[in-house]
């Protein structure tokens, strides 16, 4: 089975009612970045922080998997898929998908403040401040804020490295290391962008086909080519 690759940003939860970040009212116009997503701003005030992430993880509780998170469960039958997302939503897990590898953590998660590998899920959508992990330390989100390493990187580049087809959905490919992920799949990798607002994107991908239009419609389109196009779907 040819290995393909989806790559995924806050775009792919928007029509679940999950807002995206830089698009115009996103959550950066309601909250600024460094008292909320930094490390410092958990230093300065963990209960502000902590509140952000909970009213987040009550909407994303209530919020549902949209067409495209359940278009891509369907290519498993043809193809090895692997999702890699910067979502901290579970939209892709509930959807079905069976490999999804997160870049900026999870918010349904919460994680030890002294080891960052003791991770727990969180039972519904409030992690209460103060709540220790089993070395007595304080739990905190399970999310990599900004100006923290991403784990997950390297094994990111070494799955785009290896896809034959990638599909990009709705990602302002604006932050890095993560945006610099689509510049390691080959030339050869049939490449797929979906994005209302694609035109600003990565026009200097090569083997690239952009889908001008919002991940609900879009990623059934590109599943459409693709199928349509792939010999030997066995
Ligand atoms: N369908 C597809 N794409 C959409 C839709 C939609 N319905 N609505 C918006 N988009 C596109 C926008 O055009 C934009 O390109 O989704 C993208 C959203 O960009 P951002 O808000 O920047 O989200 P993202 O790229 O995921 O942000 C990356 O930044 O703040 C950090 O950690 C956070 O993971 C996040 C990272």
């Amino acid at each position: 089975m040819k290995k393909l690759v989806v790559f995924t940003g806050a775009g792919i939860s928007a029509e679940s009612g999950i807002k995206t970040f830089r698009d115009s009212n996103g959550l950066w116009e309601e909250y600024d970045v460094s008292e909320v997503a930094t490390p410092e701003a958990w230093d300065k005030n963990p209960a502000f922080v902590n509140t952000f992430y909970n009213l987040r993880r009550k909407q994303v509780l209530e919020a549902k998997p949209n067409a495209a998170h359940l278009a891509l469960v369907e290519l498993e039958k043809h193809f090895k898929v692997q999702i890699i997302t910067q979502n901290i939503d579970d939209l892709h897990e509930r959807a079905g998908s069976k490999k999804v590898l997160h870049l900026h953590g999870e918010i349904i998660k919460s994680r030890s403040t002294s080891n960052p590998f003791l991770t727990y899920e969180i039972k519904g959508w409030e992690l209460k401040l103060g709540e220790k992990c089993e070395l007595g330390s304080i739990l905190r989100p399970h999310i990599v804020w900004f100006g923290e390493a991403v784990p997950n990187m390297e094994l990111a580049c070494h799955l785009i490295k290896e896809a034959e087809i990638l599909i990009v959905v709705g990602s302002s490919l604006s932050v890095y290391p993560a945006a610099g992920l689509v510049y390691h799949a080959t030339d050869n990798c049939k490449k797929y962008l979906v994005d209302p607002s694609a035109e600003l994107k990565v026009s200097d991908l090569e083997n690239l086909k952009i889908y001008k239009e919002k991940a609900g419609t879009g990623v059934k389109k590109v599943i459409r080519e693709i199928l349509k196009n792939s010999t030997g779907l066995q």
